[in-house]
């Protein structure tokens, strides 16, 4: 099973919706596929049209048997894609994983319930520097960072690379930094690609502001399925492509 976390230190960057669609994608390829929202806001969640309820709750699912993940996972309008939805609940993880003193550990017992019914894990993580993340970084295979082409995401990407060194949570070299939302009507914007691309420090994919991804939240269905020609849609799944090739599939 291939695990796949989509994080970063900041809000509103496209993580989500990241993490939905390459969900999507990765099922529509047939790999059995569960997503798991572990962000109390609980947006992955709202766009696959389910209810923010985990069933038992957060408190047992992490200090339940090894099944957990699997039984609480819901069935969606995509075949072969399963959900563990968030709910006011899920907040609780980052204070149960901070109590144990091996909170990879827990992360880990729960995910490797999951080895034979899975095939892709996509892991949608709230932003910030929380246990939940620092567990997450310790068990993904790849750590995809959306990064909007401005000068201060940039501060913050060094800084989430600082954490994942500070708490040795995972080396850096997991980490799979991708441009998003990006708006090549703004002269920032295109330089910056310019600039990046240039680098070879990030992937290739770069995802376009697009309206198409911005409706999710109104449609509740991935874009990569209701507008699979998009710009955004591309980009996706060159994504995901290179997050498979990266996570060593
Ligand atoms: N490529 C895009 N084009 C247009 N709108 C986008 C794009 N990506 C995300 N959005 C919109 O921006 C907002 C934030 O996106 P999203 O929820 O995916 O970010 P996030 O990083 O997960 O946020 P948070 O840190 O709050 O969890 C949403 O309203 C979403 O619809
Ligand atoms: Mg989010």
């Amino acid at each position: 099973m291939r695990v796949v976390a989509v994080t970063g230190l900041k809000g509103g960057v496209g993580k989500t919706s990241t993490a939905v669609n390459l969900a999507a994608l990765a099922a529509s390829e047939g790999h059995r596929t569960v997503l798991w929202d572990l962000d109390p806001q609980g947006a992955a969640t709202f766009c696959l049209a389910l209810r923010p309820k985990l069933r038992g709750g957060a408190d047992k699912l992490v200090r339940g048997g090894r099944n957990g993940l699997l039984d609480v996972s819901r069935r969606t309008m995509v075949e072969n894609l399963r959900v563990v939805p968030a709910d006011g609940t899920t907040r609780e993880i980052d204070k149960l994983l901070w109590s144990s003193n091996k909170p990879t550990k827990l992360i880990r017992r729960l995910i490797a319930g999951l080895k034979n019914d899975a095939d892709v894990l996509v892991l949608d993580c709230p932003p910030g520097l929380s246990p939940v993340v620092e567990a997450v970084a310790g068990v993904a295979d790849i750590l995809l960072v959306p990064v909007i082409p401005e000068p201060l995401p940039f501060r913050a990407l060094a800084r989430f690379s600082d954490f994942l060194i500070d708490t040795r949570a995972a080396s850096p070299e997991i980490l799979g930094p991708f441009l998003s939302m990006v708006d090549r009507r703004k002269p920032m914007h295109r330089r910056i690609e310019a600039e990046i691309l240039a680098s070879g420090k990030f992937l290739g994919a770069a995802i376009p502001e697009s309206s198409a991804v911005a409706r999710m939240g109104e449609e509740q269905v991935p874009a990569v399925v209701s507008s699979p020609y998009s710009l955004a849609g591309r980009e996706y799944r060159k994504l995901w492509a290179e997050a498979l090739e990266r996570a060593g599939a």
